[in-house]
């Protein structure tokens, strides 16, 4: 009896050895190189805009005027764009960038999803759509900047 007690014991042990080394969490091999505020202003911030500024009407005293992209170039570099922000929505969520665990993850994946919708309408050429996907993604920037960044006290964006 005693014995087979002990041999539990050993069982247990054994056991919760296991299950303690098994959920060890590894150290995360991410090294971010840039605060986020860096991230947002040198990674960000700058992808964003040449997808905000490559669709635009403005009126001139000779009527409408219309930007888009035109050359192959001009698209080639609205595809950079939109992959370097879906991407970077993976870079907002490493470890050590994370605020926590739960909102600030659906933030940064809306990002990533936004300008992925971007990609395809870059894709696609298609003019309207990479204005629209624009809009999205800068609904996307302000909702995580409503909880997570504070811009003066009017609570205004930077951009
Ligand atoms: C997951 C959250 C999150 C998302 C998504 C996000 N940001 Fe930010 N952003 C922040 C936080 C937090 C700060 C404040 C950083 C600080 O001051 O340390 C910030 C700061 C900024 C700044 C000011 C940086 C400075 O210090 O001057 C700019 C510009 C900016 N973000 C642009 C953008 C744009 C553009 C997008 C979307 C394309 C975006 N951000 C999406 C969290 C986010």
């Amino acid at each position: 009896m005693r014995f087979k007690l002990k041999i539990k014991f050993v069982i247990t042990l054994l056991l919760s050895f296991l299950l303690v080394s098994c959920t060890k969490k590894e150290p995360s091999p991410y090294i971010p190189y840039l605060s986020i505020s860096e991230l947002m202003q040198w990674v960000i911030d700058p992808a964003a805009d040449r997808i905000w500024d490559s669709v635009a009407w403005y009126s001139t005293l000779k009527g409408e005027k219309m930007v888009a992209p035109h050359s192959q170039a001009d698209w080639d570099e609205l595809r950079n764009s939109a992959a370097t922000l879906m991407e970077a929505s993976n870079l907002l969520m490493i470890d050590q960038r994370a605020k926590d665990n739960g909102a600030w993850n659906t933030y940064a994946r809306a990002l990533g999803l936004e300008a992925k919708k971007t990609l395809s309408a870059v894709q696609a050429k298609d003019v309207q759509a990479v204005f629209d996907t624009g809009t999205a993604i800068d609904a996307a920037c302000e909702a995580c900047h409503q909880k997570y960044a504070y811009f003066g006290t009017n609570g205004s964006d930077k951009h």
